[in-house]
Parts: C-alpha cells; structure tokens; sequence
C-alpha cells in the first residue's frame, strides 16, 4: 500500500490525512475480496524500514494501528475473516500487542477471508527468524535441511503463497515483502495512489492476473496439454 503521503500532498493536506484515507482504502479492499471469493489477502501496512520515518508519523502509524483493532475487529469477526498479523512485534507497546493477540484469538476460527496485516515486517526478517526457529527446535544438529523443513516457520505458514502481487504507487520494486512466499507471484504495479486503489482498480489488477499463463518453469506446450487433459480449455 503506497502513495498515501503523495496523495495528501496533491491535495495541500499533511502526510497523516493520507494514511488516514488509506484506511477507507483498505476497508473497500477487505470488503471487495470477500465479495470476489479471494481467500487470503495480505497488506504491507508498516515495513522494518518505516522506523526510519519521522517520529510523528510512526507514531501515527502505530496509534491508527492500534484505533483500526480497537474499531475494527468486532466487524472482522461479524463477518467470518480470521486476522493475522506477521513481524517482528518486539518493537511494539504491551497494549497493542495485548490488542493483537486478542484480535487473532477472537477471529482464529473465521473461514470467509484471512486477512494478514503484515506491520514491522522485512521479508529477509521472516527468512531469519524461520531458520533461528527452526534450529532451536530441532533435537540434533544435523548438517543439511531443505526447504519443506523450514516453511512451517515461516511468518505466513498458514497460507499459500501468494497468486498475485499489486503495488500502488508507481514505484517498481518489491522492497522487503514476502521475499520467500513471492517466488512464483505474479507482480502487478500501478500508478494509481493507495487512498484512490478503489474496487475497480482491484478488479483491474485481478484481470491482468488472470491473463496471463503461470508456468512455474514449465513451456507453455507443456502448461496447455495438461490445461486441456484437466478439461480447463477446449483441445
Ligand atoms: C504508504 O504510503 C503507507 C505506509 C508506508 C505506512 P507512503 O506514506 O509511503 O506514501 P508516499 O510514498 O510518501 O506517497
Ligand atoms: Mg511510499
């Protein structure tokens, strides 16, 4: 989610009247996925990077943080969304970690749309403290272990990995987001600034996605033939 701060600066606001605008974006978003079917959306509300901004605005961001679980969890739950939130939480107050595990725990068993906040994540962070994870756990050294050893500890073991990527803003990269999970992922950027990402450019994005032909390696021949032998596509 980026371009809230250029979003307020076109309209001679502060920086803060964005982000605050990006949380009715967010809402439109939650709610056009559960609408559409998506099962698992994912949002890069805060990076391990954004510490760097001026005081003011983080701790902005923390406190709308901690408002939107005080505000918003009793509707998640209403409607049948499991919330999750991944990073690193060391950083964060008592109250709102309090806040967060009871967020989780009250919509844990909520099958509609799970949606992942990801606040204080770095997706090299995630790769770290899995493997850290994953080592004290075991029982004996051993020399080797491979990568279906290491996802159960992964911050987002509960989910696929990701079909589809979008980044608002225009600026192209992926900077520190789910650097394992988006192997495969289909990377969608736009221009359009997150506070006006709105229903139809959800719906803009999902059909790039689903034009284009996921190949996890393969030829396409290959991808086609089993396409029609699953009866997907006419021969
Ligand atoms: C994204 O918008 C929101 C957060 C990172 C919290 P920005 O604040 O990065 O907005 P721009 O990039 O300055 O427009
Ligand atoms: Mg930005």
């Amino acid at each position: 989610m980026d371009g809230n701060g250029r979003w307020a600066k076109k309209r001679f606001l502060p920086r803060v009247a964005g982000h605050q605008r990006g949380v009715e974006a967010v809402r439109e978003a939650v709610k056009a996925c559960r609408e559409l079917g998506v099962e698992y959306l994912t949002l890069f509300a805060f990076s391990s990077e954004n510490w760097r901004r001026p005081a003011e605005e983080v701790s902005f961001l923390m406190q709308l943080f901690l408002k939107m679980l005080e505000r918003e969890v009793a509707k998640l739950h209403e409607n049948n969304i499991r919330l999750k939130i991944i990073g690193d939480r060391s950083h964060f107050d008592d109250q709102l970690n309090r806040r967060i595990a009871e967020a989780e725990q009250l919509t844990a068993n909520n099958t509609s749309l799970t949606l992942t906040i990801a606040a204080n994540y770095g997706g090299r962070w995630d790769i770290m403290q899995a493997v850290q994870a994953m080592l004290r756990a075991r029982t004996e050294l051993s020399a080797g272990f491979n990568e279906t050893e290491l996802e159960p500890y992964l911050s987002m073991h509960y989910a696929p990995e990701p079909d589809l990527f979008i980044r608002t803003g225009g600026e192209q990269r992926i900077s520190n987001f789910l650097l394992w999970q988006m192997a495969y992922t289909e990377l969608y950027f736009t221009d359009t600034l997150w506070p006006a990402f709105d229903r139809e450019a959800l719906q803009a994005a999902i059909q790039s996605y689903q034009a284009r032909e996921r190949r996890f390696g393969r030829t396409s021949e290959q991808v086609q033939s089993e396409q029609v032998q699953e009866g997907k596509v006419d021969a």
